[in-house]
């Protein structure tokens, strides 16, 4: 168990880091205390916590404990197709702005199916010119349905990541255009209300621009069979500038919908707590 324990011992300065999941506060790792059996158990799962590491080898820690740290505190298992994803999406999910690759930890399970299978089977990715979705096309037609499943119920449950904000906006003059979005992406922008409309609150800003301007301009939810694509390609004239899209965005991804979602969820590992019986 040696390789497992952190590099530094006790006496080190403690840095601790708490990771929202969608279902509470999930420790990712603890630090070994010097108990054997302790440290057979660096990710131990609580329901309302935090992870200690020492704050000079967290580098090295979590070089040793990335697998498993990038899993959701309480969650389906991590699917070894993951590995393929980390590379551009980051070993958390919490996506790569520099390679264009989208925050995608925390999306709606059916959301991320249905865009895995969208870009396998050409509704998705398949315009001209469409190179960010071009990789995602490639990348999916390595995925049958199980895989699929399995990946979309795991990044799903990862911990939360919010996404850094990168936009020149204002999110308060973005509040009234947000009433449209509303219907369908919910008022916290949680997602899910109509049409399984993805979660916008949290998400990488910059994405959700770039994937706003594809509908707008047809590059993405063209295709004949692609019926929400189609839906929300209607909405896009109801933002008339560039800087009113930057604001809706900065708003939308300024909402509390994921903190929602974590205390809708929160519930669910709690064996007392029969919470989905009052829904
Ligand atoms: C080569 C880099 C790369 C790899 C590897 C990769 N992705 Fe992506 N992914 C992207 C890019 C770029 C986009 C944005 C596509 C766009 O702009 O339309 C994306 C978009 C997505 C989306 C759509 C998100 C949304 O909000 O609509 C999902 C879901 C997704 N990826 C899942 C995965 C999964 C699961 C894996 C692993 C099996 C994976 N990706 C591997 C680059 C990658
Ligand atoms: C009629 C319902 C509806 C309304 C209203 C709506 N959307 Fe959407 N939106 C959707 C659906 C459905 C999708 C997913 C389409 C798909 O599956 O490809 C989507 C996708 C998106 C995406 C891409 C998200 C991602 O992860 O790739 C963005 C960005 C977005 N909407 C922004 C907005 C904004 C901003 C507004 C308000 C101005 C808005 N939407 C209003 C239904 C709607």
């Amino acid at each position: 168990m040696q390789q497992e324990s952190p590099p530094h011992d006790t006496d080190s300065p403690i840095g601790e880091f708490v990771f929202a999941t969608p279902s509470g506060f999930g420790i990712l790792g603890r630090k070994s205390g010097g108990s054997a059996a302790r440290r057979e158990t660096p990710l131990s799962v609580h329901r309302a916590g935090r992870v200690s590491v020492p704050a000079a080898g967290l580098v090295a820690w979590l070089m040793l404990a990335v697998p498993g740290a990038a899993q959701a505190a309480i969650g389906p298992p991590r699917p070894t197709e993951f590995d393929i994803c980390q590379g551009c999406h980051g070993v958390f999910a919490q996506g790569n702005a520099e390679i264009g690759a989208p925050r995608i930890a925390g999306l709606d399970a059916r959301y991320i199916g249905r865009q895995l299978a969208d870009f396998r089977d050409g509704r998705r990715g398949a315009s001209a010119g469409d190179t960010y979705g071009a990789q995602m096309v490639q990348i999916a037609a390595l995925l049958d349905d199980t895989a699929i499943g399995r990946l979309s119920a795991y990044v799903s449950a990862m911990a939360e990541v919010p996404a850094p904000a990168t936009l020149q906006a204002d999110a308060r003059a973005g509040q009234a255009t947000f009433a449209t979005c509303a219907a369908c992406h919910g008022a916290q922008g949680e997602g899910g209300v109509s049409l399984e409309a993805p979660r916008l609150a949290g998400m990488s800003d910059w994405y959700l621009v770039r994937q706003f301007t594809a509908f707008a301009s047809g590059r993405r939810g063209n295709a004949p069979n692609d019926e929400r694509g189609a839906a929300m390609r209607g909405i896009t004239a109801t933002v008339t500038s560039e800087q009113a899209l930057r604001d809706v965005i900065a708003y939308a991804v300024s909402l509390p919908g994921a903190t929602a979602k974590a205390a809708a969820a929160g519930c669910a590992d709690s064996a007392s707590t029969p919470c989905g019986a009052s829904h």
